[in-house]
């Protein structure tokens, strides 16, 4: 049985992700920056977080929020400097606080130098880190971008883009590509880094054919990028990581559906440390559709000895409290699952606070690919402007931005902060919860009931995914230890649930 001691930070973590642009401001230009971040590290040890995940802070013209970087060992001036890294690194690690960066391998900026370069001649010694062709074949790009291959009149060929034709695909079969790449890691991880996420990790390695996708599809993401080559690209990124101490870590992002698919990626223990699992994030708040998905990594992971991760909502899909009909009995109900499942569990900023998305118009439509809505600047403060004075935020605030602000709920007995604060203390402290085994218990429809157990530690929870009442009877004396709604804590499990109700049980006096 695995050991508390010995198993890596990142298994035990509760990993927390900042989206820098609408985290929070600190110089009015209402855009969040790295000095905004710091400011509000107190606020994140309070939650209790382990580690953080920065979405990209690099030189971008971002064209894609970031995704489409132009300088990879630089911070973009609008979200500060070299030194504003170094200080949140030094000041994070001072509160037992991780810090990952988002690395973003299979294309760059259109304005990154060696893309300038590529594309000023045919035999320019940088043409082939890019990918050109003669003709193009029916890829299509992600973020609505139409074909995947853009023409360029000047060298006469196309070159391929997955994502907008503003992020062009390095070449990674050239070894120059993946040295220079490497280095930016080890740039990193010299600066003290712990880990990457790595962004679509399946990508890097194209068709070498080129061949046409029979199935036509509209989006990249889908499985005919899942190529041999880029478990290769993986495995290099990994030694990289692995010539430095204190188990840095690698998370990718392999935005595939098939559970057995993204399982491939940990290799052999040799490729990524953690993948996403993205099933909780189609999942309708349903106990079938969350038994299914919980199942599934279950039965493929355990015995390959992978560990999970849990995702319910990030920055390219909608919140799931807006998923979820907008009701916060569930969102509530729905932190107790993120925080007491087997695996990682990653909250996406402002899920602590109960957030919805913010409605987007035409007018403050800034995303092309369409999310802005869970992208909407946290409320710190209960009066506007929230906590971002000075300029007007990029994007439009969440609905409930008084009543939900943080420094409403911070402290505040009941509050959704509290339920996660707690609910991450209790991790932190229980064996089961973090490292233990997961065995489903009998339970009826609509209900989803679980037992995680480690050693002499256990623990069960029951979620009441239905808006009415029900009972379920458990074996054994157990006690509330948490409840989503705050109903009947401290008190004997009495076998019956409150509607959207989830509830963390102890064993009795324990
Ligand atoms: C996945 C990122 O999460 C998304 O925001 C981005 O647009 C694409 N990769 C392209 O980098
Ligand atoms: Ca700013």
């Amino acid at each position: 049985m695995s050991d508390s001691k010995t198993e890596p930070w990142w298994k035990g973590a509760t990993v927390y992700q900042i989206y820098p642009r609408s985290f929070a401001d600190s110089n009015g230009d209402g855009i969040g920056d790295l000095n905004g971040v710091l400011r509000h590290l107190d606020y994140l040890q309070q939650l209790g977080v382990e580690a953080l995940w920065l979405s990209p802070i690099f030189r971008s013209p971002m064209a894609d929020a970031g995704y489409d970087v132009s300088d990879y060992r630089d911070i973009d001036p609008l979200f500060g400097s070299l030194a504003d890294i170094d200080r949140l690194i030094a000041e994070a690690h001072a509160r037992g606080i991780r810090l990952l960066l988002d690395f973003v391998p299979n294309h760059t900026s259109d304005q990154h130098p060696w893309f300038l370069e590529s594309r000023s001649s045919r035999d320019n010694p940088k043409r082939d880190w890019y990918i050109w062709r003669d003709r193009p074949n029916n890829w299509r790009a992600a973020l609505n971008a139409g074909s995947a291959w853009t023409w360029d009149a000047h060298t006469g060929q196309y070159y391929l883009h997955l994502f907008l034709p503003q992020q062009p695909d390095l070449n990674w079969r050239n070894p120059k590509v993946v040295a220079a790449m490497q280095d930016v890691l080890r740039f990193w991880l010299d600066r003290g880094v712990d880990g990457f996420r790595i962004d679509v990790a399946h990508c890097t390695g194209k068709d070498e054919n080129f061949a046409d996708e029979p199935r036509c599809l509209t989006h990249p993401l889908a499985d005919f990028n899942d190529q041999a080559y880029s478990h290769e690209v993986l495995r290099g990124l990994r030694r990289v990581v692995e010539e430095y101490p204190g188990e840095r870590v690698l998370v990718g992002e392999v935005n595939i559906r098939s559970s057995l698919q993204v399982l491939q990626y940990y290799g052999q223990g040799d490729e990524l440390h953690m993948s996403f699992n993205f099933l909780p994030l189609d999942a309708q708040w349903d106990a079938g559709h969350f038994q299914a998905c919980i199942g599934e990594i279950e039965r493929l992971y355990e015995p390959a000895d992978a560990w999970p991760t849990w995702v319910l909502s990030n920055h390219d899909n909608r919140r799931h409290r807006t998923r979820y009909g907008g009701s916060l009995a569930r969102a509530r109900a729905a932190a107790v699952m993120l925080l007491t499942l087997r695996g990682t569990p990653f909250i996406f900023q402002g899920e602590e606070l109960g957030l919805e998305d913010a409605p987007i118009t035409a007018e403050t439509r800034v995303d092309p690919g369409g999310r802005d809505g869970c992208r909407a600047p946290i409320p710190w403060r209960a009066e506007p402007p929230h906590g971002w004075d000075g300029g007007r935020p990029w994007l439009p605030f969440p609905p409930q931005a008084g009543e939900l602000a943080a420094e409403r709920q911070q402290g505040a007995p009941g509050s959704v902060f509290e339920l996660y604060r707690r609910l991450i203390e209790a991790r932190r402290h229980s064996p089961a919860l973090r490292l233990g085994g997961w065995a489903q218990l009998d339970a009826p429809p609509s209900v989803l009931a679980y037992r995680r157990e480690h050693g002499g530690d256990r623990r069960i929870v029951v979620i009441n995914y239905a808006d009415q009442p029900l009972s379920c009877p458990l074996d054994g004396r157990w006690q509330v230890q948490i409840a989503s709604d705050g109903g009947g804590e401290g008190q004997p499990y009495a076998g019956r649930l409150a509607a959207s109700q989830a509830l963390l049980l102890c064993p009795q006096d324990s």
